[in-house]
C-alpha cells in the first residue's frame, strides 16, 4: 500500500535556499547585483531598473487569472521571500506531491522553513482515507489557529489545506470557522501561487478541480529531505478501481500515467544526486500505461490473469509497467528500485520476470488482499476471489522463491460475519506476510459502500478483529523473519537507529528493517582496507536475530548489489 503516515507527521527539514532567481533575492543582494552590473558593464549604458525585476510575469507554468485582484503587483503574487512550513499527513503520494508543491513555490520566490514559528504560510497536506485520519487533522487545524492568534503578526500567517481532505470537503472547509485560508486539491497545485496571492488580501481562495490529464510531468520535484538515500517518484495519479469502501478515486480522480520520458529524466537526475533507492509511486502502479510512448510495439488490450476482473475498460497499447520497471532498472544498476502500491489484478509474468532478472529490482511485493473471504471481496469490489488471490501468491512464489510479501487488510467491512472474518485470519496464516498494514473499516461518504451497504459491525467488534488479525500476522511474520537467521543479506544503510546512536538501520532486498552496530568494515570481501559504515552504503550482513518487525545482524563488509 501507500504507507499510511497519519501517525507520523513529517516535519520537513529546512533546505538551504539557493538564490537562483533574482526575484528570490533579498533586497541587499538585489542592490548588490544592480550595482555590480552598472560597475562591470559600460557605466554609460543604463542598467536594469528595479521596475524591470518587479514586472516579470508570474512563473510560466502558472496561468495568470483574472481572480488575482488588479491591485496586487507581481511581487506580491510571487513569494516575495515568504517562508512556507509543510506538515504532511497520509501516504507517500502526499510526500511526493509536497515535493511538487515545493518546486512550484520555490520557482515563485517562496522560501522554506522547518521552524513553524517563523512561517508566513503553513501548508497542511492531508489524508481522508479513514475518519480518524481526518479527525487528527481537524484537531491540528484548531491548534494552528490558536497558534496563529497568539502571534502578534497573526493576520499575516496563512494556513492552507492541501491534499485529499481538501478534495473531499471542498468549500465546506472554508465555512468551518475560518480555520484555513486556502484550499487546494491534489490536481490544482500549479494554482497555488495565485491562491496564495488572493489570500494575502485576507480573502479565502479555493481550487479543487480534478483533472483527467494532470501528472505534473513537466515539474521537477524538489526533494524535501535531500540527505535521504531514497526518493519517491510518482509515475501515475488517480485510481479507476472504485473499491466500494475507498475514497481515493473521489479525492484523486481518474487514473492517468506520467509519460515515461519525464520519469526517466527524474530517475537519472536522482541517480546523479547520489540517491540509492527509488520507489515508483501510484495508487495502482502496475496498471501503468504510457499511451503517448512510441517505444512499445504492443497495441493490445491488457489481459488479466484468470480469476481477476475490473469495473473499467482496460486501456489499449502503450508502454506498460513491466517495460517501465525494466527501463528504470537500467539507469543505475547500483540503485534499488521498489514500487507501491500495485493491485493484485495486474501481475503479468513480464513483471515477475523483470523482478527475477534485474538484481536491483527488489524482490518484495505488496499484494493488498483486503479480505480473505470471497463474499466480502465481492462486496468490496476487489475484482478477485480468495482462490484467485491464493493462486497468484503460489505463482509469484514459484517464479520468485525468496520473495517477501506484504499486504493490506480491512476488518469489519459492511456485513462482515464472524465466519467471513475467519477467512481473513486463515488467509493471513496460509500466505504468511513479512509486513502487513491492518485497518478497521471506516465508512466514507460518497463511496459505493456508503450508498449500498450498512456499516453494521460494531466498533468493539472491529477493534477485537483488528487485534486478532494482528496476532495471526505477528506470529507468522515472526516465523518468516526468523528464517533469515544465518543468511547473508545486502542492506542499504539509511541512518541511525531510533533507539541508539550505536546502531544503524537499513533494509534488505525484501524491505525488512535491519539493525546493525556502527563500525568500520573491509571495503570489500577479504580486503585489509577498512572504512566506516555510512548512510547510503551497501553492507553485507550476517543475520543473527529476528522478530516480527526487524532483523538484527553482524555487518561483514562493504558490498554492491
Ligand atoms: N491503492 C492502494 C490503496 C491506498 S489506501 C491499494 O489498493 O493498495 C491504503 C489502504 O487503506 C487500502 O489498501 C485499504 O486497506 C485501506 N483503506 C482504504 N479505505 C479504507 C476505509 N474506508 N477504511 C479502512 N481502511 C481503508
Ligand atoms: Fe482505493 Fe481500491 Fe483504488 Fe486502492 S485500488 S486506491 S483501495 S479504490
Ligand atoms: Fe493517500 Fe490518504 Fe489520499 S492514503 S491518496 S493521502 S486519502
Amino acid at each position: 500500500m501507500l504507507t499510511q503516515r497519519a501517525n507520523n507527521v513529517y516535519y520537513l527539514a529546512a533546505r538551504k535556499f539557493c538564490f537562483r532567481r533574482l526575484v528570490g533575492r533579498s533586497s541587499c543582494q538585489l542592490a548588490r547585483t544592480l550595482t555590480t552590473s552598472s560597475v562591470c558593464s559600460n557605466p554609460l549604458q543604463p542598467g536594469p531598473s528595479l521596475k524591470d525585476f518587479l514586472k516579470q510575469p508570474i512563473a510560466a507554468s502558472v496561468e495568470r487569472d483574472s481572480d488575482v485582484p488588479p491591485y496586487f503587483d507581481s511581487l506580491e503574487a510571487r513569494g516575495a521571500n515568504q517562508r512556507v512550513f509543510f506538515e504532511v499527513y497520509g501516504c507517500q503520494m502526499n510526500v511526493s506531491d509536497t515535493e511538487i508543491v515545493w518546486s512550484i513555490l520555490e520557482s515563485s520566490g517562496y522560501l522554506k522553513t522547518d521552524d513553524i514559528f517563523k512561517a508566513d504560510i503553513i501548508l497542511v497536506v492531508t489524508c481522508s482515507i479513514r475518519d480518524n485520519a481526518e479527525k487528527k487533522i481537524w484537531h491540528r487545524l484548531k491548534q494552528l489557529r490558536a497558534m496563529k492568534r497568539k502571534r502578534r503578526d497573526n493576520f499575516q500567517i496563512k494556513i492552507g489545506l492541501l491534499g485529499c481532505m481538501a478534495e473531499r470537503l471542498k468549500h465546506s472547509l472554508l465555512e468551518e470557522d475560518r480555520l484555513v485560508d486556502i484550499v487546494a486539491g491534489p490536481d490544482s497545485y500549479r494554482d497555488l501561487p495565485r491562491l496564495l496571492a488572493i489570500s494575502s488580501s485576507n480573502q479565502t481562495a479555493i481550487n479543487v478541480m480534478l483533472s483527467r490529464d494532470e501528472t505534473y510531468a513537466d515539474i521537477t520535484p524538489v526533494r524535501l529531505n535531500e540527505n535521504s538515500v531514497s526518493a519517491y517518484v510518482s509515475i501515475m495519479r488517480g485510481c479507476n478501481n472504485m473499491c466500494t469502501y475507498c475514497i481515493v478515486p473521489f479525492t484523486r480522480g481518474r487514473e492517468r500515467s506520467r509519460p515515461v520520458g519525464s520519469i526517466m529524466k527524474e530517475i537519472e537526475f536522482l541517480s546523479k544526486s547520489g540517491v540509492k533507492e527509488v520507489t515508483l509511486l501510484g495508487q495502482n502502479v502496475n496498471s501503468y500505461r504510457d499511451s503517448s510512448s512510441q517505444e512499445s510495439a504492443s497495441n493490445d488490450v491488457a489481459k488479466l490473469a484468470k480469476g481477476f476482473k475490473t469495473v473499467y475498460k482496460l486501456p489499449k497499447g502503450g508502454l506498460r509497467f513491466a517495460e517501465l520497471l525494466d527501463q528504470v532498472a537500467t539507469v543505475d544498476p547500483q540503485m534499488r528500485v521498489r514500487y507501491t502500491s500495485p493491485h493484485p489484478k495486474d501481475f503479468p509474468d513480464e513483471v515477475l520476470q523483470v523482478i527475477a532478472h534485474r538484481k536491483n529490482v527488489c524482490a518484495s511485493i505488496h499484494l493488498p488482499a483486503q479480505s480473505g473471504n470471497t463474499q466480502v471481496l465481492d462486496r468490496m469490489r476487489r475484482g478477485y476471489d480468495r482462490e484467485a488471490y491464493l493462486d497468484l501468491v503460489r505463482h509469484i512464489r514459484d517464479i520468485l522463491p525468496g520473495v517477501a510479501l506484504s499486504s493490506d487488510f480491512i476488518c469489519g467491512f459492511c456485513g462482515e460475519t464472524e465466519n467471513e472474518f475467519n477467512d481473513t485470519l486463515t488467509l493471513i496464516d496460509e500466505v504468511g506476510y513479512n509486513v502487513a498494514y491492518l485497518f478497521a473499516y471506516s465508512m466514507r461518504k460518497k463511496t459505493t459502500a456508503h450508498r449500498r451497504y450498512v456499516d453494521d459491525v460494531p466498533d468493539d467488534i472491529k477493534r477485537d478483529r483488528l487485534i486478532r488479525m494482528s496476532q495471526v500476522f505477528r506470529r507468522r511474520a515472526d516465523e518468516l523473519n526468523r528464517r533469515y537467521i544465518g543468511n547473508r543479506e545486502v542492506i542499504l544503510v539509511e541512518g541511525n537507529s531510533k533507539r541508539s546512536n550505536e546502531f544503524l538501520f537499513g533494509r534488505n532486498d525484501g524491505n525488512l528493517k535491519t539493525i546493525i552496530p556502527v563500525g568500520e568494515l573491509p571495503v570489500e570481501e577479504h580486503s585489509n582496507f577498512r572504512k566506516p559504515i555510512r548512510t547510503g552504503d551497501y553492507i553485507m550482513v550476517h543475520v543473527t536475530d529476528a522478530n516480527s518487525q526487524v532483523l538484527k545482524g553482524q555487518p561483514l563488509y562493504h558490498c554492491t548489489i
